[in-house]
């Protein structure tokens, strides 16, 4: 049977895969338009997204909706998700069993979306979803094909938010981030 949102969402909302389940508060799922042609991926909820249930919510995400802004788009007009929908402990990173047992319902996410672009929010999204050796502080802002979808790279924002030295830089991607999305686009105009 063919795969739907609702059988997605709820199935991943009952989620007991891996351990993160048992200190969860909420699932995060992801937020935006489910018609979105660009998908940012982060690398899982903090605690504030686990209390909201939401991606995105705290410092980093008020820094991420700013970035959007500066080309024209708000959460609305995007697709945010996470490598991992459950919050590990302390915000270390999620470990490799974890994203193991998660990536299904990410790769479920892309399939019902067909995103045109993908936008990896830091380096364990960048290394999960373009090349599993890839650089951040080399390769961000570069862009990579795969499957026909173009896919790029960006500091993530709580980065961005311990060394605002990076932030012209994010600013830089930012733009070529624009470009694209007008290029490419049908639908979503960046301006
Ligand atoms: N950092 C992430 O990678 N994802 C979130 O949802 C929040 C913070």
């Amino acid at each position: 049977m063919a795969d739907t949102w609702e059988a997605l969402e709820k199935e991943c909302l009952a989620c007991r895969e891996c351990s993160l389940c048992e200190t969860r508060k909420n699932v995060v799922f992801g937020v935006g338009s489910r018609e979105a042609e660009v998908l940012f991926i982060g690398e899982g909820p903090g605690a504030n997204e686990d209390e909201q249930g939401e991606p995105f919510v705290g410092r980093a995400g008020k820094l991420l909706d700013d970035m959007l802004a500066i080309i024209g788009l708000e959460r609305k007009d995007v697709y945010i998700a996470n490598i991992v929908k459950c919050r590990p402990p302390e915000n270390r990173d999620p470990l490799g069993v974890e994203q193991d047992a998660c990536i299904g319902y990410l790769r479920r996410q892309v399939a019902l979306l067909r995103p045109k672009i993908i936008v990896c929010l830091g380096r364990i999204a960048a290394m999960r979803i373009i090349r599993e050796d890839f650089k951040i502080s080399r390769e961000h802002g570069q862009w990579f094909e795969k499957a026909g979808v173009q896919m790029m790279a960006v500091f993530h924002p709580a980065a961005l938010l311990r060394d605002p030295r990076r932030r012209p830089e994010a600013f830089d991607d930012f733009k070529a981030l624009q470009a694209k999305i007008n290029e490419l686009c049908e639908h979503t105009r960046a301006e």
